[in-house]
């Protein structure tokens, strides 16, 4: 017998506020047709000034709860992945926790930006297959509206807002890849890259700062990594690409989405891709595409999920889990 973390639930929330391509016209040497064409972005969300990431996570976590058919007090850990957490401390997760009306558990944040959720997951896995907790929250949300510097056409037009969350329950599996749940993940992080996607600001400097990308360096690690660190999870769960129903890209850009599953092997048909409506949302964006993806009718019990993401750091890793 293998415990493993099976997904029970899923669910997101975009505030309402959504911003086509064409707004950035009026301020930007910018066009629809750019943006689209370079991106695979049309329209993104943008939190409501008075919104922040705990709300929107909460939010998430309450679809996520209503799906599995459970309750706040049947949970025993929140990991929130985030970079733009409402305050610098207490974390997020806690801010949810109380949202939430729980008095039980624990929760804290991971930061990894855009790899966040890939790191949250693996987390809540070690959480649960070690025995500390049998049900654990794994949320993604973020703000990326209020770190943008908005004269900067090659990065304020790419993200947006939103939140995605899954619940983990504890399931005894027969240690084959076979098994529902969580079967591998792989992550990895190199800081000589910082210079590439970074905020040019922070508690010990002082300011809140702006999002600052070399988006052509990180596109090209990006394609040579991604692919590298889904197949290195696929191996460790003794699956290969042929293997694969659904990938769950992280989405940055339908280019790199496009690539990654080229170097895969495998085609469009077997990608959720959701870049195009909500702009890449960091951590987010990966249970952003889970729940839509279940919502569309794509992503059904039984069929194996590959996620991957990169990030700042740079970060990056994969998840493969049977849904
Ligand atoms: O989630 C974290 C990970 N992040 C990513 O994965 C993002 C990775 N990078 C990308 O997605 C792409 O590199 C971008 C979408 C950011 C840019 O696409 P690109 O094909 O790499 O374009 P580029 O940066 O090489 O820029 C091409 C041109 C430049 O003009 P020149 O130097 O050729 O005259 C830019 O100034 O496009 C210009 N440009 C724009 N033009 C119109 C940059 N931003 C814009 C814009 N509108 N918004």
């Amino acid at each position: 017998m293998t415990r493993r973390a099976v997904v029970i639930g899923a669910g997101h929330y975009l505030p309402e506020r959504i911003v086509e391509n064409a707004e950035f016209e009026a301020t930007l040497d910018t066009s629809d047709e750019w943006i689209r064409s370079r991106s695979g972005i049309e329209r993104r969300h943008f939190a409501a000034e008075d919104e922040t990431t705990s709300q929107m996570a909460t939010r998430a976590a309450e679809a996520a709860l209503k799906s599995a058919g459970r309750s706040a007090s049947e949970v025993d850990a929140i990991i929130l992945a985030t970079s733009t957490a409402d305050l610098t401390f207490p974390s997020a997760a806690t801010m949810v926790q109380s949202q939430l009306g729980m008095t039980n558990g624990f929760a804290f944040d991971v930061q990894a930006v855009c790899a966040g959720f890939v790191y949250a997951l693996s987390n809540a896995n070690a959480l649960i297959a070690s025995g500390q907790a049998d049900r654990v929250l794994v949320i993604g949300a973020e703000t990326f509206s209020r770190i943008m510097d908005w004269t900067d056409r090659s990065t304020c037009v790419l993200f947006g807002d939103g939140a995605g969350a899954l619940l983990l329950e504890a399931q005894d599996g027969a240690g084959t890849a076979d098994d529902r749940g969580i079967l591998a993940t792989d992550l990895n992080s190199d800081g000589r890259y910082k210079d590439l996607l970074y905020v040019d600001g922070g508690v010990s400097t002082q300011s809140t700062g702006h999002l600052r990308m070399q988006g052509n360096q990180v596109f090209r690690h990006a394609v040579e990594k991604l692919a590298a660190t889904a197949h290195t999870a696929l191996a460790r769960a003794g699956a290969s690409a042929e293997d694969v129903d659904w990938i769950v890209p992280h989405q940055a850009n339908i280019r790199i989405i496009q690539g990654t599953a080229k170097k895969m092997g495998l085609s469009m048909d077997k990608v959720v891709v959701t870049v195009q409506d909500h702009g890449n949302t960091s951590a987010a964006s990966i249970p952003l595409a889970l729940s839509v993806g279940v919502e569309r009718g794509q992503i059904k019990p039984g069929n194996l999920i590959v996620t991957e993401a990169i990030g700042g750091g740079l970060a990056w890793g994969a998840v493969v889990l049977r849904w």
